[in-house]
């Protein structure tokens, strides 16, 4: 399978999550033998430390945003920024739930890949290229969904966005919820990372060289893309009219046995007032 112009942090998040017994995900990480490499080369001399932590904290974010989503009792799935996560695969399972994911095209058509290796022909799945920061993007890609309220998901996409393109990727969100009242945007606290969050981190030596090994294969750094602080992010939301709740990741899946590192981590379920 080609892997030419893929987001290499969602390779690393598809071999990350190959043992978590999440289903498909042992088989992508089998389809796809090179993701180990790039995920060494990431977390360079602190491989084994790695895959101690990042594991848990995406399996746990991947259950409780996947159980949140079926909690709202909506009945289709807008994700964004899909990568090789496996929940659009699962929740198609069920003939009544209707997903569309979308990425850039190159992990779209890795995913059309191994939707054709792994499961048959599902008419309540589909995946679409589209830009998060597009509002004509997403309005397309919804309107593939049925009439009726949907669930908007993303996970692991805000933070490589500099504020002024995390104002256009919401602002395409607000649209698709607007045409479809009664929708919801459901997103990670880790989405929404603090620069004082960011310095907490990064002041324990084995999380400073796993963020500094993801600075190194992007653009910008965490850091430049960041609310300064808390305060930032309710501005934020005020400004785009999003009412906002939120769970910790381990009340949604009590059973999950999270690690320190994932224990403060939240589902954001945000609505428009
Ligand atoms: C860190 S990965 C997370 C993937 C996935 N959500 C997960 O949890 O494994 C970020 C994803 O955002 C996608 N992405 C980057 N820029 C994008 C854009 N402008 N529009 C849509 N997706 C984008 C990347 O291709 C990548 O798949």
């Amino acid at each position: 399978m080609k892997m030419n112009g893929i987001s290499k942090t969602a390779l690393m998040c598809a071999h990350c999550m190959g043992n978590s017994g999440i289903p498909y995900c042992r088989e992508i990480s089998l389809a796809l033998p090179q993701i180990e490499n790039i995920t060494r080369q990431i977390f360079g001399d602190y491989f084994k430390e790695a895959m101690a932590l990042i594991p848990p904290l995406l399996a746990l974010r991947h259950l409780s945003l996947t159980a949140a989503i079926k909690a709202t009792g909506v009945k289709g799935l807008l994700e964004i920024g899909c990568g090789l996560n496996p929940r659009c695969f699962i929740l198609s399972e069920d003939p009544k739930f209707s997903v569309v994911e979308t990425d850039l095209e190159p992990i779209v058509n890795l995913k059309i890949e191994l939707l054709a290796q792994l499961l048959r022909r599902r008419y309540n799945y589909y995946a679409e290229v589209a830009d998060a920061r597009s509002t004509l993007d997403l309005i397309r890609a919804s309107n593939l969904l049925p009439a009726g309220p949907i669930a908007i998901a993303c996970a692991g996409l805000f933070p490589y966005f500099p504020i002024s393109e995390k104002n256009l990727i919401v602002s395409a969100i607000n649209e698709v919820m607007y045409l479809r009242p009664g929708s919801v945007w459901l997103a990670t606290s880790q989405d929404f990372i603090t620069a004082q969050q960011l310095d907490m981190l990064m002041a324990n030596e084995t999380l400073r060289a796993i963020i500094n090994g993801m600075h190194e294969i992007s653009e910008k750094t965490f850091y430049d893309n960041a609310f300064p602080k808390g305060d930032d992010i309710n501005e934020f939301l005020n400004y785009h009219r999003l009412k906002f709740a939120s769970r910790k990741q381990n009340d949604i899946v009590p059973n999950f046995p999270a690690t320190d590192l994932c224990k403060g981590s939240e589902i954001w379920e945000m609505r428009l007032v």
